[in-house]
């Protein structure tokens, strides 16, 4: 019996995906999280991978399995999810699909935090969180070749992309609305702009797998 094996066009290229929520604790029971599924990461994740691309997938704790056949590094937290990508390889391109919480609980508690009858609730402090897409953009030596983010927004969905590009420093970004009347949040369909440093694309509403697709030959062609 023969076996044809036919190398897709990022045979050879490695290429990183992060993906999902990040969980950030208040204590060992509770969290901040957001609504992402990853199931567009996932989706980006599996077309890279059918591509021929050597994926390593960064994931929070996503309601969407991880897809075969890619290197899974599971995280809970944003500082988790920075120190996964520092220690990653060197990779071709990154495409950064989380929704990173913004923010962390400063006052997160060892214990659980208990009712103290007073009928007060207690008051959380927050710090920023370590902005993982601008950090890799920034690298020197070690910086992907191609690095894409994405800009979930509810107003002003182009504008509010094209300044997030610029500020951090990354090659595009793909804008989603994510206005709950649009149920991508969640959803199974995604409707995308992409912005590049030579304009932007509107997309129409389609599968996030079609997206995905559509988006790894993109990122294909530009590291040919
Ligand atoms: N991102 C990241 N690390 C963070 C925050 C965001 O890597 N701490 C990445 C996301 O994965 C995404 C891009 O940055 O690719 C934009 O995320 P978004 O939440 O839209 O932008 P922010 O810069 O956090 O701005 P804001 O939420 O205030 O609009
Ligand atoms: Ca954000």
């Amino acid at each position: 019996m023969q076996r044809f094996f036919i190398a897709g066009p990022l045979a050879g290229r490695k290429v990183l995906v992060t993906s999902g929520p990040t969980h950030e604790p208040i204590d060992p029971v509770r969290y901040i999280a957001n609504r992402s599924s990853g199931a567009q990461g996932v989706a980006i994740a599996g077309a890279l991978r059918d591509l021929g691309a050597e994926v390593v997938f960064v994931t929070g704790p996503a309601a969407v399995p991880p897809p075969h056949g890619v290197q899974v590094v599971q995280v809970e937290t944003a500082a988790q999810m920075l120190f996964a990508v520092e220690a990653a390889p060197k990779v071709d391109a990154a495409v950064f699909a989380a929704a990173v919480a913004d923010w962390r609980v400063d006052n997160s508690s060892a214990h659980k935090m208990k009712k103290d009858g007073s009928g007060k609730a207690p008051a959380l402090a927050f710090s920023e969180n370590p902005d993982i897409l601008k950090t890799v953009s920034g690298w020197g030596d070690k910086r992907p070749k191609l690095v894409v983010g994405f800009a979930a927004e509810t107003d002003d969905v182009v504008a509010n992309a094209t300044a997030k590009r610029t500020r951090k420093g990354c090659d595009w970004i793909v804008a989603n609305d994510v206005s709950p009347e649009t149920g991508i949040m969640g959803g199974t369909e995604n409707a995308v702009t992409l912005v590049t440093e030579t304009g932007t694309e509107a997309w129409p509403r389609m599968s996030k797998s079609e997206t995905a697709r559509k988006l790894a030959v993109r990122i294909a062609k530009a590291l040919a």
